[in-house]
């Protein structure tokens, strides 16, 4: 099927966001409206706060994107909307508009679960990933390893047991004062400190399995920052610097140990954290030195956005996966780890 011009919808968090993309491939528009300036003041995302900016700035986020897209709405072929996991109140702002946008065009209704969105970024920008393939999906509320078998299906090899990667950048952003998004800003300070100085544990790297824990990470940290205040001895750019390497490295560590296991070529990152540099570089690095090629979604798609949500969309529009006009919002961060992407039913719940 040709020429398919599908919108999508996300506003699953802190970003207002809509998108149209031809085909699973082609970009015509991409809007979005970040919230984080708002979220700023308060220390992190409130999510009462997220749904009423998400409903004061939709309707103008889509009208943006068909202004992009230079497209009038009967144009489109579907509506694509992420429906999980995420703030409820939020998803559903997305969602009823979704609705009521495909309701009045009579056009089809597509559900996306968010995280297949992430992994998708790097559909949107390479053509030449081959499979098996190991993803690494690095968000704020989500972190597993992926045996991909193509692009739309693939098996749970590790997640976290506790905190997600994301999470964990955030929490000790926020209990160190750096404030909000961490990751970001973890970052940041880590590029003026050196890791080394002080010492945290690469939690789970002397484990033989794929999963992680990120919550006894964020502890030792914290009362290693608390050890260090007593002693007058504090430095938030060595400790950013230390927890970013220490948090990389076992991600780093345990990809490139899945991808030789199951003997793939190529690995993909996927999800906010894979904005970090130092995972990138760090990641480019041993991929080079194992004969690994490297995928990771430009920075623009990596965080969240639209596009990822429409260009997944488009392999359930030509399978004629529609979702129905009762389609309800999803919480749940665990329907990535129960079944292939292939067979997911996102309009109900599990
Ligand atoms: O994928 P995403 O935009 O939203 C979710 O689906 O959760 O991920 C947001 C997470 C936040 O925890 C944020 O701190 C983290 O991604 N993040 C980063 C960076 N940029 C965003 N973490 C580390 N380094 C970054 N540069
Ligand atoms: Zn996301």
């Amino acid at each position: 099927m040709d020429n398919i011009k599908i919108l999508g919808i996300e506003t699953s968090c802190d970003e207002t966001a809509a998108s149209i993309v031809q085909d699973g491939k082609e970009i015509l528009a991409n809007i979005i409206n970040s919230q984080i300036p708002i979220h700023q003041q308060f220390g992190g995302v409130v999510p009462e706060v997220a749904s009423r900016k998400h409903i004061e700035s939709i309707a103008f986020v889509v009208a943006e994107a068909f202004k992009e897209a230079n497209l009038e709405y009967a144009d489109i072929d579907a509506v694509a909307v992420t429906n999980r996991p995420g703030l409820i109140g939020a998803l559903l702002v997305g969602l009823s508009f979704a609705k009521a946008f495909a309701y009045a065009l009579d056009k089809p209704l597509i559900a996306v679960n968010h995280l297949y969105g992430h992994i998708y970024a790097n559909f949107l920008e390479y053509e030449d990933i081959k499979f098996p393939a190991v993803c690494l999906v690095v968000s704020g509320g989500h972190t597993s390893l992926l045996l991909m078998e193509d692009a739309t299906s693939y098996e749970v090899i590790g997640a976290t047991l506790d905190d997600a990667a994301g999470e964990a950048f955030d929490k000790v952003a926020r209990f160190m004062g750096l404030g909000y998004p961490g990751g970001p800003l973890v970052q940041k300070a880590a590029e003026t400190g050196q890791a080394g100085l002080v010492t945290l544990p690469r939690v789970y790297l002397d484990r033989d399995d794929f999963n992680f824990s990120f919550s006894g990470l964020k502890t030792a940290t914290m009362n290693l920052w608390k050890k260090l205040e007593r002693q007058g001895s504090q430095n938030v750019n060595d400790m950013a610097a230390e927890f970013q390497t220490a948090l990389v490295e076992v991600l780093v560590a345990k990809t490139i140990k899945a991808a030789n296991k199951y003997q793939v070529d190529n690995i993909l990152l996927a999800g906010g954290v894979a904005a970090n540099s130092k995972l990138r570089d760090l990641m480019a690095e041993e991929a080079r030195a194992n004969k690994l090629k490297l995928y990771y979604p430009s920075l623009k798609l990596c965080t969240d956005n639209a596009a990822m949500i429409a260009g997944v969309a488009y392999h359930d529009f030509v399978n004629g996966r529609f979702a129905p006009l009762n389609l309800n919002a999803y919480p749940s961060q665990m329907s990535l780890l129960k079944r292939p992407v292939d067979i997911v039913d996102n309009s109900v719940d599990k």
